[in-house]
This record gives structure tokens, C-alpha cells and sequence, in this order.
């Protein structure tokens, strides 16, 4: 049985479709104290396999899943996986400065406590698998990025913005089937200013795809459209596995000039143009 969190709710039912396990039906209810109450009412007593499906991308999400896991498993499940799809304050995969928390193992804990196993999907950084308590495998989404882009791109490019994100670039140009792999240097100065360099690649008249694990503030992806507008790019396109869009990331783009943005399901939001369920469904 598949288990969404509030969040994930498209996914989770692209997951029942390529699973064949049936979807749970989930109440997601407040009390007058602002306390959520996450349940499965119609869940089967004593369901062989639950598989609870939550994008962390609030903090209210991390309760919701603890509450979803602890149902299923009220209910009788004999195994229980968490797929994060997207696994929030996974970016805070070390403490930066003294007294402060590694919240990537905090919550990594949390979510081990109420389950056998854990699937995440491309996570920043692939080291938050070790603070999990519970088994966990990564699922790579990349290969679906090209699923929305346009078939006729003029001598693509795949451009990462940085050199962390190049293996996926890499792995969106191979599922596409054709073009060239490059990368930006990039320099953040703060939360919402980095500095991107471009490498020697003639990018005039081509269109060019930028890809990233994430697109947050969209500083990154900002700032790497416009480059590549001034150095002539016929069309750029933006794609990542997790479109978080926080802030004005929209509009930033948006006003960046490009030709169009994609994303994932992992992050359900109005750029969400492929979805990782064949990908998830593999793993579980
Ligand atoms: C950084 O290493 C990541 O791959 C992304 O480039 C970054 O997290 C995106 O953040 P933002 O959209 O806020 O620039």
C-alpha cells in the first residue's frame, strides 16, 4: 500500500500506478490547537508492505511523515519503507560553524526510528545516507530530466552550474540522446548571491539546458541564464530533480530570460514535468 504524505500526493499515486499496490486513503487534519493529525483510516489490518511517500519541504511535513509511519505501523504492516523524495534540511549535511546542528542526521534519525528501510532521491549530498539508522538507497532521477525537453534543440549543451552537479548533467544528456557536458565554476557569497564562471564552451546560437539537483532560491540558475544569454545562447532551459522554488525563484528566472524551466514530481509545483516514479518503483 502506498502511503502519501500531504505533499506528495501526485507522486504517490504515480507510484500505486507503476507499483500496482493500492493508494491509502490519507486524512490530513488539524486540531484547534494547530496539532496535525496525519491518518490512514482505510488502511488493511495487517497490509503486508506499506511504503510511505513524503517530501520533507516544510517542517509540519516531518511530523505529518512521522505520524504516517507510526499509522502504517499501527495498522500491522510487516514492512514499512519511507521514500523522501525530497529529504528536507538534507543541505545542512554538516554543522558550518560551531553550536550548530547537523540537521541532516537529526532528522535522518527521526525518520529511522519509524521504519525498515529508506529510499531518498538524488540527494545534495550522497553522505546524508550514512545517518540514517535504517537501510537507505538512492534512487538517481536524472535520466527522466529529458523526458519534457523540446526534441529539436539546436546543438545542445548540458551545463551544470557547478562541478557537483555534472554527473547529472551527464546523465540527462546521455537519456536524451545527443549534445555536449560542460560546467560553471561557481562562487556563493551568501544565501541568495553566487558568482558563476563559464568554461570555454562556445554556447552562441546552441541551446543550452542547465541542470541541477535543486532549484531553491534560484539564485544559481538565475545567474547562469543570464550569462548565457549575454554570450548568445539561441534558448536556455532550465531543468533540476527538485524544484523548491522558494522566495521568488520564479521570477527571478523568469526575468533571467529563459525559455522554460522543469522539474520533477519530487516537488510537486506547476514546473513539474516528469515525474520519478518508474525510477522509485525500481528501488522499493
Ligand atoms: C548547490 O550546490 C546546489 O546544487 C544548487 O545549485 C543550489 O542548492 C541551488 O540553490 P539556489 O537556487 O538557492 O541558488
Amino acid at each position: 500500500m502506498i502511503v502519501p504524505g500531504s505533499n506528495s500526493q501526485a507522486l504517490g499515486a504515480a507510484l500505486a500506478a507503476e507499483t500496482g499496490y493500492p493508494l491509502a486513503d490519507v486524512r490530513y487534519e488539524r486540531f484547534p490547537d494547530g496539532e496535525r493529525m496525519a491518518s490512514t483510516p482505510g488502511i488493511d489490518s495487517g497490509v503486508d508492505r506499506a511504503v510511505v511517500v513524503a517530501s520533507t519541504t516544510t517542517d509540519a511535513a516531518h511530523v505529518e511523515l512521522l505520524q504516517l509511519q507510526d499509522a502504517a505501523r499501527e495498522a500491522g504492516a510487516d514492512e514499512l519503507v519511507t521514500v523522501l523524495p525530497y529529504m528536507g534540511y538534507g543541505r545542512q549535511e554538516r554543522a558550518f560553524e560551531h553550536g550548530q546542528p547537523v540537521s541532516a542526521r537529526a532528522v535522518a534519525r527521526a525518520v529511522s526510528t519509524g521504519t525498515d528501510r529508506v529510499v531518498l532521491v538524488n540527494p545534495h549530498e550522497a553522505s546524508v545516507t550514512d545517518f540514517f539508522d535504517a537501510p537507505c538507497s538512492v534512487v538517481d532521477a536524472a535520466p527522466r530530466l529529458a523526458d519534457p525537453l523540446p526534441p529539436d534543440l539546436e546543438e545542445p549543451l548540458f551545463l551544470s552550474p557547478d562541478a557537483g552537479a555534472v554527473a547529472i548533467a551527464e546523465s540527462t544528456r546521455d537519456a536524451y540522446g545527443r549534445g555536449d557536458v560542460d560546467y560553471f565554476e561557481k562562487v556563493r557569497h551568501s544565501g541568495t548571491e553566487v558568482e558563476v564562471t563559464p568554461g570555454d564552451a562556445d554556447v552562441s546560437g546552441r541551446d543550452v539546458v542547465v541542470v541541477d539537483d535543486i532549484v531553491a532560491t534560484g539564485t544559481t540558475m538565475s545567474e547562469s541564464v543570464g550569462v548565457l544569454a549575454d554570450r548568445g545562447a539561441a534558448g536556455v532551459y532550465v531543468t533540476c530533480v527538485h524544484p523548491l522554488f522558494a522566495r521568488n525563484a520564479r521570477s527571478k528566472l523568469e526575468r533571467a530570460g529563459v525559455s522554460a524551466i522543469y522539474g520533477t514530481d519530487t516537488i510537486e509545483r506547476d514546473v513539474t514535468a516528469t515525474s520519478v516514479a518508474p525510477a522509485v518503483a525500481d528501488a522499493l
